[in-house]
This record gives C-alpha cells, sequence and structure tokens, in this order.
C-alpha cells in the first residue's frame, strides 16, 4: 500500500481510537414500545414452517383472513419484518380468497420482487416460476401455474396498459405505498379504476390491499373510499438506534469509521448494512474498506465488501443475500434499494448516513437533475428495520437527534419531483384522456404535466385535436417499449437514418449503466487501456466502440479485465439488446446498420434529444438551449477536456455544480432539422 493509503489508516486509527474512548457511541438509545424484543430468534436451517408460525403476524392470521375475506379494500400497516410480504399472500391463496385468480404483490424495486419470490416459493416447496413467480424490467419468471406474482410496480402498470381491468388478477397488493414512486402512484389510480370498472360490468371482484410499515394511513384510507385500516400489532426482534452527538460534515468518512469501529468488535458473523447514495460513491467505499482490512493487524477477522446498486446486474446484486464463509464479515455498501422489503441474511449492524440520491424536477427550466439530499424519517425508519429481520439488530445513524427531528415525516412522492413525460405517456396509452383530472392520490404539479405533454409533443408522440391531447401513432409505438420516452423515439426513428442496430447499441448500453469500470487508484492504467476505444465524436459512440471490441473478443473475461469493463453488465446489455430487437421486429422497424458511418447514428440521437442539447458560448461554458440553465462537462466524460460547440447530454447530476453525463457531439443543423419550431423559438429567447 502506498502512502496515501498509510496516512489514510493512520487517520482511521486516530479516528476509531476517538469514537472507542467515547463509548457508547456519542449517541443515544431510543425508547418506544413498537421496537421492543418480542424475543424470537431465528436459528439458521431451522424448519421453515415453524419460522412462518414464529412471525408476529401468525397470531393474527385467522383473524385477518376473515376480515380480507370481506373486505373489498384494505389498508394493511406493521411493523417491519412482521411478515406481510411473504405470508399475506401465502394466507390468501391457502384461505382460497380470490377464488381461481392470480394474487399480484408489487415492489417498488426488482431486486426486491426477485428475493421475495425466491423466499415464499422456499417456504411452499415448489421451484421458482411455477406456483410462484416474478415478472420484472427484461425478466419474466412465471408460468400458467404461477398463483402468486410478485412484481415490479413498472411491471403491473405495462400489463394494464393491454388489459386495464386487470382480468387475470383476483387480489391486488400494493406494498410499500410509502415508497410513492411514480409507477405506484399511478396504479393507485389504475387499480382503484380497475376495481370500480369490474364491479360495474359484474364482473369477479378485484380486491385491492395496501400495504406499509410506515405509511400516512390517513390519506390512503380516504383515496381509498374509507378503507378499513388493519394494524398487525408486534414486531419480532428489537432494534437500538444510536445517534452522533455532533454533525458529521463527511459522512463518508463518518461511515468508514462506524464500519471498521463495528468490524474491530463485533463476531464476524454480524454483517453490516451501510446505506451510501450511489454507484461511484459505493464503489470507491469498497475499494478504500477493502484496502484497509488488508492491512488490519494479524488476528483481524477478514471482510468481504458486497457493493449493492441498482445498475449491478442481477446475478451481482443476489450475491448479497448468499450467506458468506463463517469467518469472514459481510460488510454491504448499498444504495436506497436495500431500503424497504428486503431480508439479507446475517445483517445486525445498519449504517445509515441519512443521505440518499434522488430526482428533483423544476418545470419552470424543465431541468431533472439527480441529487444527493436528506433522507425522511419513514426511509430512516425503513432502513433501521433492515437490521431486525432475523435477529434483534442495532443502526447507527450518522446524524443527530435533532438532524432526524427536521427531516420530512414522509418522502414526498416522486410524481410531484420528476419529469412526467414517461407517466403522461403511460397514462394516455392508458386511455387516460385527461392526466389533469386523473384521479392521482398525490397530483403532481399542472405546470409539470404541461412541461410533459410539450415535450411529448416536441417527440411528435402526442397532438391537440379538438383541445384533447391524443397519442399519434408514433407515440403508441412509443409506448410499447420499456423505456423512458426519448429512448424509444431514438430507436423508432433509426430507420430514417439506416442506423437500427447501432441505437439498439446505444440504447441498451444506456439502460444498463456503467459498463465501464473506473477504479481510481489505477487511473493511468485505465486511461492507456480505454485510448483505443475513445472517440472525439463523445461519449455514446466511445461506449458503441466498446460494445464492438467486446463482441469481438466473444466477451472473454480476460479481455474485459484488461480494458476496464463489466463483463457481467456487458451482458446485460446484450440481453437487452435482444429484448428491444425483438419489439423493434415486431413493429416492423426495418434493422440496419449504418456500418462506418456515425455522423448518420449522431443524427440520429439529435433527433432525439435534443430537448437535452447545450451551446457553448463565448466565455467557454455551456448552457442547455431548452432553458439556459449553466453546465458543465462531468470528468467521467471523454469530453471533458474538449469544447465541442454544440452536444447533447443524457443525464443531469447536480452536486456542487450541474453536471451533465454521457455526452455526444452534434452539427447545429441537425437539431433546426429535427425540431425547427422549437429551436427557432429558443433562439430568439436567447438573443432577447
Ligand atoms: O413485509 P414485512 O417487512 O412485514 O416482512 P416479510 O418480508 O414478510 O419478512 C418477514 C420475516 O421473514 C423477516 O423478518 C425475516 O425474518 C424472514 N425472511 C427471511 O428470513 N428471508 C427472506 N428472504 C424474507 C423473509
Ligand atoms: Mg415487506
Amino acid at each position: 500500500m502506498g502512502g496515501a493509503g498509510c496516512a489514510r489508516q493512520r487517520q482511521l486509527r486516530r479516528a476509531l481510537a476517538g469514537r472507542m474512548e467515547a463509548r457508547p457511541p456519542p449517541a443515544k438509545r431510543l425508547k418506544t414500545a413498537a421496537w421492543r424484543s418480542q424475543g424470537g430468534n431465528y436459528a439458521t436451517g431451522r424448519n421453515m414452517e415453524q419460522q412462518r408460525r414464529e412471525l408476529p403476524i401468525y397470531r393474527a392470521r385467522a383473524k385477518l383472513i376473515g376480515q380480507l375475506r370481506h373486505l373489498d379494500t384494505a389498508i394493511i400497516i406493521g411493523e417491519t419484518g412482521s411478515g406481510k410480504t411473504t405470508q399475506i399472500p401465502q394466507y390468501l391463496y391457502e384461505a382460497c380468497i380470490g377464488g381461481h385468480g392470480v394474487i399480484a404483490i408489487t415492489q417498488p424495486r426488482r431486486v426486491a420482487a426477485i428475493s421475495l419470490a425466491a423466499r415464499v416459493s422456499e417456504e411452499k416447496k415448489t421451484e421458482l416460476g411455477t406456483l410462484i413467480g416474478y415478472t420484472v424490467r427484461f425478466e419474466d419468471l412465471t408460468s400458467h401455474k404461477s398463483k402468486i406474482k410478485f412484481l415490479t410496480d413498472g411491471m403491473l402498470l405495462r400489463e394494464a396498459m393491454v388489459d386495464s381491468l386487470l382480468c387475470r388478477y383476483s387480489v391486488v397488493i400494493l406494498d410499500e405505498a410509502h415508497e410513492r414512486t411514480v409507477q405506484t402512484d399511478v396504479l393507485f389510480g389504475i387499480v382503484k379504476s380497475a376495481q370500480r370498472k369490474r364491479k360495474e360490468l359484474n364482473k369477479t371482484p378485484l380486491k385491492v390491499i395496501i400495504m406499509s410499515a410506515t405509511m400516512d394511513v390517513d390519506l390512503f384510507s380516504q383515496y381509498f373510499n374509507r378503507a378499513p385500516v388493519l394494524y398487525l400489532e408486534g414486531r419480532q426482534h428489537s432494534i437500538q438506534i444510536f445517534y452522533t452527538k455532533e454533525p458529521q460534515n463527511d459522512y463518508l468518512h463518518a461511515s468508514l469509521v462506524s464500519i471498521f469501529q463495528i468490524h474491530q468488535e463485533a463476531p464476524p458473523s454480524h454483517s453490516i448494512l451501510v446505506f451510501l447514495t450511489g454507484q461511484e460513491e459505493i464503489e470507491a467505499m469498497s475499494r478504500t474498506c477493502k484496502q484497509i482490512s488488508k492491512n488490519l493487524p494479524q488476528g483481524s477477522c477478514q471482510m468481504s465488501v458486497l457493493p449493492l446498486y441498482a445498475s449491478l446486474p442481477p446475478l451481482q446484486q443476489l450475491r448479497v443475500f448468499q450467506q458468506g464463509p463463517k469467518d469472514r464479515r459481510k460488510v454491504i455498501l448499498s444504495t436506497n434499494i436495500a431500503e424497504t422489503s428486503v431480508t439479507i441474511p446475517g445483517i445486525k449492524y445498519v449504517v445509515d448516513t441519512g443521505m440518499v440520491k434522488a430526482k428533483r424536477y423544476t418545470p419552470e427550466s424543465g431541468l431533472e437533475v439527480l441529487a444527493v439530499q436528506q433522507v425522511s424519517k419513514a426511509q430512516a425508519w425503513q432502513r433501521a428495520g433492515r437490521a431486525g429481520r432475523q435477529h434483534s439488530g442495532i443502526c447507527y445513524r450518522l446524524y443527530t437527534e435533532d438532524d432526524f427531528e427536521k427531516f420530512l415525516n414522509m418522502t414526498v412522492p416522486e410524481i410531484q419531483r420528476c419529469n412526467l413525460a414517461s407517466v403522461v405517456l403511460q397514462l394516455l396509452a392508458l386511455r387516460i384522456p385527461n392526466i389533469l383530472t386523473f384521479d392521482f392520490i398525490s397530483k403532481p404539479s399542472p405546470d409539470a404535466v404541461r412541461a410533459a405533454v410539450d415535450q411529448l409533443e416536441q417527440l411528435g408522440a402526442v397532438e391537440r385535436k379538438n383541445n384533447q391531447i391524443i397519442l399519434t401513432p408514433l407515440g403508441i409505438k412509443m409506448a410499447a417499449f420499456p423505456l423512458e420516452p426519448r429512448f424509444s423515439k431514438t430507436l423508432l426513428v433509426s430507420p430514417e437514418f439506416h442506423c437500427t442496430e447501432e441505437i439498439l447499441t446505444i440504447v441498451s448500453l444506456l439502460s444498463v449503466d456503467s459498463v465501464l469500470y473506473n477504479p481510481r487508484a489505477q487511473q493511468d492504467e485505465v486511461l492507456s487501456a480505454r485510448r483505443k476505444f475513445i472517440s472525439s465524436e463523445g461519449d455514446h459512440m466511445t461506449l458503441l466502440n466498446v460494445y464492438y471490441a467486446f463482441k469481438n473478443t466473444a466477451g472473454q473475461r480476460e479481455w474485459c479485465r484488461e480494458n476496464y469493463v463489466n463483463s457481467r453488465n456487458m451482458t446485460m446489455v446484450m440481453e437487452v439488446r435482444r429484448q428491444l430487437r425483438d419489439i423493434c421486429v415486431k413493429f416492423g422497424v426495418h434493422l440496419e446498420s449504418s456500418r462506418a458511418d456515425t455522423s448518420n447514428v449522431r443524427r440520429c440521437l439529435a433527433h432525439s434529444l435534443f430537448l437535452n442539447a447545450v451551446e457553448l458560448q463565448l466565455d467557454g461554458t455551456y448552457l442547455t438551449l431548452d432553458s439556459r440553465q449553466p453546465v458543465v462537462i462531468h470528468p467521467s466524460s471523454v469530453l471533458f477536456h474538449s469544447r465541442p460547440p454544440y452536444m447533447l447530454y443524457n443525464e443531469l447530476l447536480h452536486t456542487s455544480k450541474c453536471y451533465m453525463r454521457d455526452l455526444c457531439v452534434v452539427d447545429p443543423e441537425w437539431l433546426y432539422e429535427a425540431a425547427p419550431e422549437y429551436f427557432r423559438r429558443k433562439l430568439k429567447g436567447a438573443k432577447t
């Protein structure tokens, strides 16, 4: 290890020493009845049936079944770990509630849907994909035999596009309602209307169950026609909460200190789950942890550091759920994807930084940015809850109790803080003509809806007829792709530019994210390995070059390692590409390659991403053409050191500045050609 590493270690040791003196850490224990232990404990290998009977929900089983049998709609609230998600679908199935129909349980995230389906099918001693299955984007493991189906809320929404009455289902359970993702919020309205329409048409009734551990029950009960709220009592395992005494100005350093403090004191079987904000941060922290743990004194236990974030390939995500060797400590570094629903075996400690990366949107500027911000109290409770799933646990909150009190109670629903173009397109595909009057549980701002309709109009997905907004034939096709509107548009216009093969690859690469691996410690090596792929035309073209090279070597692991390419992510890209290609074939999209002509590919991107165009100013800075916002090139871009006059970006990330990520050089003529009216307006605006 180099000098910097040693210095870091010394610094860390000092920090650790400081912490240990102040034990119990600058912290305070929280006492509420809700957190009291019920004394249960799972020994590994314990009979599943017995485990099911020990869950707090089991005591309420008979009463719950009785209530649910008669109710059309119910709101269920119960502590995390009480058994809601795994048990209620089984109870309904075992009691034959819903007859022959399928029971759907939605989850905001794919990793939760998959791991829960696996758990329940294990409990039922069936093979996953038979009686119990799951459906997530780009993956469907169900069969005609499946009676209990876990799906992401986005997938149920897609199914509603084909069958708005959700006829296949007799029960829909909307789980983790507090998360309030855009898809869940839209689903509340869709499911409510499906239930009403089925009743009106005298069809088999649809039972709707809303569940969470931390939700605003009054809001939900009101919205669902004063549905009764069923409270599940008890929690199985106690959780102690500790706060820091002083505010921490560097939450990464504070996390590192906490991890190694626990590591030095707790037995190796006690795993640690740390909540961080994003992939880059997690990868960097993972390297630091590995480096430090290698240099701990002899006799210290070993450490397996496992990252967990949404763009990690599914197989790698599922690694965190596997039991590791008994003498190695598992440290999981995760984004908020592990916040709700999931049970990760062995977690005894949760370290909560109190931070999350989330979307923020301003309709006036049309900018949707990802920014690191504080979590809500509901999120903090969910995070703590991950420590008490199998045993009693401890949660270290890296903020003071006073700060916690200032957090928002509930997370602001995503629908009120994101670009609504995708949702509006989906609602129109669901034949909901007036988005402003749709029965939302929390209404999005009219400005945001108008901005979304404007964007879709620019993309040619909608048109106005007799004061109504309707989908164009292009819009109907766009809605069929599980992609953001701008990307489905890119695919659908690509035949005009004879480059569908290239666009399929680019869109797939962007759907999976981060096929490039950038270890900071080896920056020079990465740079020299990557030089051969770099295109002066930007990141999209560079990625395309990497993909070709990957394919030419048939995905050899050795090649991936030498070139700092994430082979698993690349394999996922191929899978996504195959599925998108199938949809293109279904629509009769002509699949052609533009071969060496990359300008066609960039022209095609200009025709669909023109709303994300930026222009170089005389002073060397960039402004977005849409709303004249100052933006800068992210250091990860291959264009970081260049200054092309016009570019397109994929995403904005707000930290100290507003950074553009994934850039493509374009000609201004292409932009005008793509949307002449729009750019004439924008240019006029810029001159005044
Ligand atoms: O939904 P809720 O938070 O109420 O709990 P659940 O997901 O139904 O899980 C109940 C309990 O089952 C957890 O606390 C774990 O003890 C156990 N479980 C598990 O061991 N492994 C899983 N994959 C899922 C649940
Ligand atoms: Mg749950």
